[in-house]
């Protein structure tokens, strides 16, 4: 809910002119006071579902906004925990909000790159992300699922929960409906876009395009959610896993590129290029901090407050 310290209606008018990446900049310093932060009900469904099939050493966030992802795997992942996300201002809040977990705990990382071109090879056993995939088109998600396939080292899962559609019998229904709508006559009228759609993310297609990045996908109902009057869950974990022997796939592909020429450069477990941010395997912490601001717009570590 909004409350008296959230946006007033003006900024929210204002960051819904900006662009996406603006509109989250502006909004940063008061995002944990409006119901776009995922509630915590969700975030602990994800770990208590995500639990058994940990240990992990690294996990990363994608779309982390101010850290809700990251403080969920902060308890899950022994060695470190990386918060991705566009906006500059959601990345500064996350790391005021989350602070360092000091000694012993995972070390934090935060960087700042583009969810659709995530530059990181094989570093993470687990990658979640909550609230965020309404500011994909669907033509974006084969980008965004096999950046975070390659994200992942070979076995490692990509964990977010779904909801069921809403019924036509549902207020909720017309009222996103009305939403999405609005928004797209916003974005034929109006510079710079600010991509925010409710009902592009249905599951079917999902599931297809995360097969289609390389992963198995499973399904496991959120119980605490309750079920539908036809007895389906009303909200599910979607658990894609990136096949164990994906390194070895990736060394016979390489092997046959030898013989029979190139292969292409999306494929599933191939490396990406040199100028990928650190976050491949066994990258530590000290490195990404060292490594410091790149050229690139994207894959920018966030420097650390002295
Ligand atoms: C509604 S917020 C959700 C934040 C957080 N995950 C949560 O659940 O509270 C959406 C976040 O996605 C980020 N985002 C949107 N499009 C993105 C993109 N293409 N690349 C990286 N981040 C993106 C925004 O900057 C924003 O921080």
């Amino acid at each position: 809910m909004f409350t008296s310290q959230g946006p007033t209606l003006r900024e929210l008018a204002v960051q819904a002119l900006s662009s996406t990446e603006h509109g989250y900049d502006l909004l940063a310093p008061k995002f944990d006071r409006t119901p776009f932060r995922t509630p915590g009900r969700f975030l602990t469904a994800t770990a208590d579902a995500l639990r058994p099939l940990g240990p992990f050493d690294a996990g990363l966030d994608v779309c982390c906004g101010t850290g809700a992802g990251v403080e969920t795997l902060l308890p899950l992942c022994r060695e470190r925990v990386t918060g991705v996300d566009f906006s500059a201002g959601m990345l500064a809040a996350a790391a005021d909000a989350v602070g360092d977990p000091g000694r012993g705990g995972p070390a934090v990382d935060w960087v700042r790159a583009d969810a659709r071109a995530l530059p990181f090879t094989e570093g993470y056993d687990v990658a979640v992300s909550f609230g965020a995939f309404g500011h994909f088109l669907p033509a974006e998600r084969p980008a965004l699922f096999s950046g975070v396939h390659r994200a992942l080292r070979p076995g490692g899962l990509f964990a977010f929960p779904i909801g069921a559609p809403q019924p036509v019998t549902s207020p909720w229904y017309w009222a996103l409906l009305g939403f999405d709508g609005m928004m797209r006559v916003r974005n034929l009228l109006w510079r710079p876009r600010f991509v925010m759609y409710y009902r592009t993310f249905a599951l079917g297609g999902v599931c297809r395009d995360l097969r289609d990045a390389g992963f198995d996908v499973r399904l496991l109902p959120l119980e605490e959610f309750g079920r539908r009057p036809d007895g389906s869950p009303r909200w599910r974990l979607v658990v894609a896993r990136k096949a164990p022997s994906a390194s070895r796939a990736t060394a016979l592909a390489r092997s046959a590129q030898r013989t029979a020429g190139p292969i292409a450069s999306d494929a599933p477990g191939n490396t990406a290029p040199s100028t990928s941010h650190p976050g491949t395997p066994h990258t530590t912490r000290s490195q990404v901090s060292r490594s410091g601001p790149t050229a690139r717009a994207s894959g920018t570590p966030v420097p650390k407050k002295p």
